[in-house]
């Protein structure tokens, strides 16, 4: 433990150079330790991880591609205890796959065997994992009876408005109650009573769609799927991302073709409508292993990113917010038709909280105005800019629920440089979002490219030197909002951008508004989280753009307030854009305290409540490896963790996303 007497100091530690070591990197003064790796068993009598491809049973063990984690503490009789340090259940997203690595020789072609699908489904989803002290360090508990695993085929229920929808009526579910699986589970969130949520992310492309679907739909079908991703004409189809839908005749693999196949009305014989039960954010009580999993879609259909909630008053509702990650998409805030009841906190039936405050309210998507404040409008049939849209017949709030894009567009939002997580700050409730890149702004737009707008100010970048050209806005930022009067209800807001990403020695006029430096400077900002302990914001990155110099990072921010840095303009000399800023981050106000291994994008973070053990989740390394070099081992881009003595492989090992545990080595919180 730190000296009795000691100061702390938040931001006291030394920061991370840039690197492009394989391995998990922190300050002098830090430990960094792998703890949870794909693969790794879950449950009594399930092996230990190979690493050569050849495991099997993923529905018992880690999933890939860890990402979002939440910490849900646990007594020493194994009672909800939120505030203890030494015993807690992670609840930890396994979003995608690195499919190379998960096969002997890489993935088979099409049509795939379906031993092979089966271990990528499972690798999908979501893991409750219990950790526990051994000796003062904690370790994941392979025996819990707290372990669980939700994969892409779980059984899991419709809540909220959307349930019973026609929409949703498929061969599984006629009376469009249920579906199965949660996929692509990126960002997290906590409840403030004590529940996971999951947001669905890039589901869409797990699903096929054949090319002469397109004649067999309604003129209002085809403009949802085309929102939402799957366009077809009457010649190319929309091939899904791994082929799922190839493995055979079982409903299991017939349910990844959204395509209408059967000759019912209302799809009930056929997958058609499968598509429409994935794009939520997903609540599961991670305290009982049995317990009924909601998709809430109140919360509205996207690619979901973190769902972070307003502090939580006695007798006002709670307000969700909520980011939908792709290029020119939308902010969204739900605010819950309940009252908060603090007694919530702590009930017994967590299940039946979450259809309390999640099941019925208010979803409203965020305009940016051009003078620096925003209006949040509602999007219901209540709303007669909604409930009139040309471009889409809605017809009803189950139909504006499933189709938040749709809504979204009725009523002219502002369209951001792909919104990923978001955070509020745990003392003045200001709410920060990451907008991580956006290529495709452009100060003279042509196609789908979009042009500049004050809260998206930016359109040239630094990369790889090529300073003089436009790349858009490859370097991403950070943009944050404060309620009107601070109330969770509020229409509108103010904003400024918190942060932009940009590599220290680009522009300080158009590119480095920020003043990063070498210190301090990332690119493409993600996860974003804030610590309840030391209140420091915690940026992580999934960056394309910077990685020629460095791996990707997190940092450690102690934010100000809005607006404390002023205006500043953009001068692109035939026009120009003036935004409001946060303070510049002169050395001081953030530092690198990770930098993970090679290919990598770190994402997800949860900590003791004490603020002494931090967890991130690398995800993907090595995912850059080709699978004509599956083979040759040494050719793999990446051999982290295991080149640094976690599971089997050694120095040659198949590269493995994992949870780190980071623990200061005097005791003291992580960030001081
Ligand atoms: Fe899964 Fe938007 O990152
Ligand atoms: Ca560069
Ligand atoms: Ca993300
Ligand atoms: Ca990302």
């Amino acid at each position: 433990a730190p000296a009795p007497g000691a100061i702390e100091t938040l931001l006291g530690f030394t920061a991370v150079a840039k690197t492009l070591a394989d391995a998990s990197t922190v300050p002098a003064g830090y430990t960094a330790a792998t703890v949870f790796a794909t693969g790794d068993p879950l449950f009594a009598g399930v092996p230990a991880y190979r690493n050569d491809g050849t495991d099997t049973g993923y529905d018992r063990r880690s999933g890939d591609c860890h990402d979002g984690m939440e910490y849900f503490g646990l007594s020493a009789a194994g009672t909800p205890d939120p505030l203890n340090n030494d015993r807690a259940l992670l609840g930890i997203n396994h979003e995608y796959i690195t499919q190379q690595f998960l096969h002997v020789a890489g993935p088979a072609a099409r049509p795939r065997p379906a031993s092979e699908t089966d271990i990528e489904v499972d690798c999908h989803g979501v893991a409750i994992v219990e950790f526990a002290k051994t000796a003062g360090k904690f370790a994941y508990v392979q025996n819990s009876s707290f372990n669980r695993r939700v994969t892409g085929l779980t059984e899991i229920e419709i809540s909220g408005p959307a349930r019973g929808h026609p929409l949703l009526v498929t061969k599984f579910s006629p009376s469009a109650t249920k579906t199965r699986g949660t996929i692509n589970n990126c960002g997290t969130g906590k409840t403030p009573w004590g529940t996971l949520l999951t947001g669905e992310e890039n589901w869409s492309g797990y699903f096929y769609r054949a090319a002469n679907d397109q004649a067999r739909r309604t003129a209002k079908v085809n403009t949802a799927l085309t929102r939402y991703g799957r366009s077809v004409t009457a010649t190319a189809g929309a091939a899904s991302r791994y082929g799922w839908e190839t493995s055979g005749p079982s409903d299991k693999y017939q349910r990844w073709d959204t395509s209408v196949t059967g000759s019912s009305v209302d799809g009930s014989d056929d997958y058609r409508n499968e598509i429409n039960g994935q794009g939520y954010i997903v609540e599961i009580d991670p305290y009982r292993a049995t317990s009924v999993i909601k998709k809430r879609t109140a919360l509205g259909r996207m690619a979901h990113e973190s769902a972070a909630f307003s502090k939580p008053v006695a007798g006002k509702p709670l307000a969700v917010y909520m980011g939908d990650d792709a290029q020119g998409e939308y902010v969204y805030k739900f605010v819950s038709s309940a009252n908060w009841s603090a007694a919530d906190a702590t009930a017994a039936n967590r299940v039946a909280v979450g259809d309390k405050y999640l099941d019925a309210g208010r979803l409203y998507v965020a305009r940016f105005n051009d003078d620096g404040s925003g209006d949040w409008v509602e999007l219901s049939m209540a709303n007669p800019t909604v409930a009139s849209y040309a471009g889409y017949a809605f017809a009803d709030n189950g139909d504006v629920a499933l189709h938040s894009r749709l809504a979204g567009d009725a009523v002219g939002a502002t369209k951001m440089d792909r919104p990923e997580w978001c955070g509020v700050h745990p003392t003045n409730g200001e709410i920060y979002f990451t907008m991580t890149n956006n290529s495709n702004r452009r100060l003279a737009p042509t196609g789908s490219q979009l042009p500049l707008n004050p809260a998206n100010p930016r359109a040239y970048s630094d990369i790889r030197g090529a300073s003089s050209t436009q790349q858009g806005n490859v370097n991403g930022h950070i943009v944050r909002l404060r309620e009107t009067g601070g109330e969770p209800t509020a229409t509108s807001f103010q904003w400024d951008v918190y942060l932009f990403g940009a590599e220290s020695g680009a522009s300080p006029t158009l590119i480095n508004l920020s003043g990063l430096t070498d210190d301090q400077d990332f690119s493409s900002p993600d996860g974003l989280v804030f610590s309840a302990s030391t209140g420091l914001c915690w940026i992580q990155t999934d960056d394309g753009a910077y990685t020629d110099t460095t791996n990707c990072m997190m940092l450690a921010g102690l934010p100000g307030q809005l607006g404390d840095g002023g205006n500043v303009t953009l001068n692109y000399g035939t026009t120009s854009v003036t935004t409001r800023m946060g303070k510049k981050a002169i050395e001081g106000t953030l530092k690198r305290l990770f930098v993970g291994p090679a290919g990598n994008e770190i994402t997800g973070m949860c900590e003791t409540p004490d603020g002494k053990v931090m967890f991130i989740n690398v995800q993907h390394p090595g995912d850059d490896t080709p699978v004509s070099d599956i083979s040759n081992p040494s050719r793999y881009v990446s051999h982290w963790p295991g080149n640094g003595g976690y599971g089997a492989g050694g120095a040659l090992a198949r590269p493995r996303s994992a949870t780190v545990m980071i623990t200061k080595n005097d005791g003291g919180r992580i960030g001081t």
